[in-house]
């Protein structure tokens, strides 16, 4: 144990936060902070926080928080132990052996024994597709759509010859546990015993996660026989809805640009990567989700949506539309001619062509906007339905300006009189924001009551000033707190400085047992100190003054409600002596 909390420390002094959020968050300095938009909850303005000084991130609107390895359990969903391992390997730091509770373990290691899986059997198909004689039909299909060998190999893509147990056999030579291949989704149990392969006669794409395991893969046949693409089922280390194809190369090419473009296919990422344009993602056969667009939204600045121009492909950017804009990354739709997928296009018209057509890709709005007033019916009913239907979402545009431009184009495209588009718009907000918005509202009022400013204030002069503790504290400045969880701080705080004499924050921090105590003192360390060093006298002078204040008045009170009235009198008369 002991040595292992030194491992931890150890990785604490190797690694700089900044730098290690930086590579999955955009950060952007801010005083002596960096903030950018929080990858845990949706927000388009920046409430994320890192500070480089106290080696901790916090949210001040989800309030997550904490330190490097805080983040890399949250960010990669791993329990702590593996966030341990990562960033051990990471900081090369040697790790003593670890104690895990038993589901821990347990859990861990089916994964990593997945991936390993994974691994294995992305060899055997790469060595089939590459040396074996099996592998020529894969080669041939390969070739003949332009995927060349340098991509093969960089993707690792592979071949499952068409036979039932081509994988089964070979892990049976390398003694690799069937039942754990079973859950990795890679081969079957036959009813009467025995197994076989679930990818045969296909092309396989191995699909990585950002730390470049292989956490499943897709398949495509070589011919028109259905279904073109076969993916791995949803496994413990396979979530379709949180993966993009290709992320793990194309992540360094879309932080230095600043854009990212995602496509539908495994074999448009490829094409495009054929010809030079690294920047491109894939979805793996599902709808965008809000866990795809935050990923990017690390990397990227904005994202190009290049959906095929059918029915289905429109529908799909209608849906994401509000995704983009509650995650506040700013994304544009780009239009490919009929019957073409990126792939197709690139193949016929090269990178020049396909970046021209990227230029001219137009606001994911603007699209959305066209696509619903091309098919306006006719007459009243059909415009209140397509209003029924924009408003909601040019409601979701924060900035006043773009709100009131589309307002403009609306007004031109549907003929209403801007002003009718406004006062509906209000209307809207006003019942939007005491409807739908009715719980945050709430959160709103009661965090701003509730949470009385002086708990606030009083932690955070205690953290960044922890000499004025003492004297507050003497003077019973608890009276001033109507926080339960700030008033327990106060008194851990206040026993371990007097038994220990000055502790550094991020000690107390370690130490505090509970989550929403850590939350508070956490936030209180994070904010920028109430006052000035050159001012701190003077605050305590003011806290001091409205304790005796309020003590005054409860003995008033009491005194009061005893009928006792010399006492009242001699309260009164010290009162006014005071104040002159
Ligand atoms: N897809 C799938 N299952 C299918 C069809 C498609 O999972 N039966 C997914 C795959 O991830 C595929 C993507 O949807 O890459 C796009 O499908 P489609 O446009 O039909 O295929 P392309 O990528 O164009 O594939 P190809 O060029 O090989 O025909
Ligand atoms: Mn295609």
């Amino acid at each position: 144990m002991e040595s292992y909390q030194s491992a931890k420390e150890e990785i604490k002094r190797a690694a700089d936060i900044v730098e290690l959020i930086g590579q999955h968050i955009q950060l952007k300095r801010a005083g002596q902070n960096h903030i950018g938009l929080c990858p845990f909850h949706s927000e388009k303005d920046p409430s994320f926080t890192v500070s480089p000084a106290r080696q901790m991130f916090h949210c001040f609107g989800c309030k997550k928080g904490g330190d490097i390895f805080a983040f890399w359990m949250e960010y990669h969903k791993v329990p702590f132990s593996q966030a341990l391992r990562d960033l051990a390997d990471r900081y090369q730091v040697p790790l003593p052996n670890k104690r895990l509770t038993r589901s821990e373990k347990g859990k861990m290691e089916l994964k990593e024994s997945l991936f390993k899986i994974n691994e294995a059997a992305a060899g055997y198909f790469h060595d089939t597709l590459t040396r074996s004689e099996k592998g020529a039909q894969g080669r041939e299909y390969l070739d003949k759509r332009f995927i060349s060998g340098e991509i093969i190999s960089e993707f690792l893509l592979g071949y499952a010859p068409d036979e039932w147990d081509g994988l089964t056999q070979f892990f049976k030579r390398k003694s690799i546990d069937t039942d754990k291949a079973v859950q990795a989704g890679l081969i079957i149990p036959k009813k009467n015993g025995g197994y076989y392969d679930r990818f045969r006669g296909r092309v396989l794409f191995p699909i990585l996660n950002l730390r470049k395991q292989i956490a499943g893969f897709g398949g495509r046949v070589l011919n028109d026989s259905l279904p073109k693409y076969l993916n791995t089922p949803e496994t413990p280390i396979f979530h379709k809805g949180e993966l993009l194809y290709g992320l793990h190369s194309s992540y360094k090419p879309i932080r230095e640009n600043g854009r990212s473009v995602i496509v539908e296919g495994y074999t448009d990422v490829l094409a495009l990567k054929r010809h030079g344009f690294h920047e491109a993602v894939a979805t793996l056969g599902t709808a965008l989700t809000r866990d795809h667009i935050r990923k990017l939204k690390g990397y990227a600045k904005e994202a190009v949506v290049v959906f095929d121009s059918d029915a289905a492909g429109r529908l799909a950017v209608i849906k994401s539309i509000s995704f983009f804009l509650n995650e506040g990354l700013s994304s544009r739709v780009m239009v490919l001619p009929e019957r073409e997928d990126p792939d197709s296009f690139i193949n016929k018209n090269g990178l020049d062509g396909f970046l021209d057509l990227l230029n001219q890709a137009i606001p994911t709005f603007d699209f959305y906007l066209d696509q619903k007033l091309a098919y306006v019916a006719n007459g009243i009913e059909g415009q209140i339905d397509i209003l029924k239907e924009i408003l909601p979402v040019l409601l979701e545009l924060d900035n006043v300006a773009q709100r009131s431009f589309y307002v403009r184009r609306l007004s031109e495209k549907m003929s209403i009189p801007e002003s009718v588009l406004l006062t509906e718009l209000r209307k809207w907000e006003v019942n939007h924001s005491l409807r739908g918005d009715k719980s945050s509202l709430r959160d709103k009022l009661s965090s701003s009551r509730a949470k009385n400013i002086d708990d606030q204030y009083l932690l955070n002069l205690f953290i960044h000033y922890p000499h004025t503790m003492d004297t507050l504290m003497n003077h019973g400045c608890k009276v001033l707190l109507s926080d339960s969880v700030i008033m327990g701080i106060f008194d851990y705080m206040y026993d371990i400085y007097t038994r220990e004499g000055e502790t550094k924050p991020s000690d107390i921090l370690e130490r505090l047992q509970e989550d929403t105590a850590r939350e508070r003192f956490r936030e209180a360390m994070m904010s920028p100190p109430i006052c000035p060093d050159e001012k701190v006298d003077q605050a305590v002078k003011e806290f001091e003054e409205k304790i005796q204040k309020l003590k005054l008045a409860e003995s008033i009170k009491r005194a009061k409600e005893k009928g006792d009235i010399d006492a009242l009198n001699q309260i009164l008369k010290s009162k006014s002596n005071r104040q002159r």
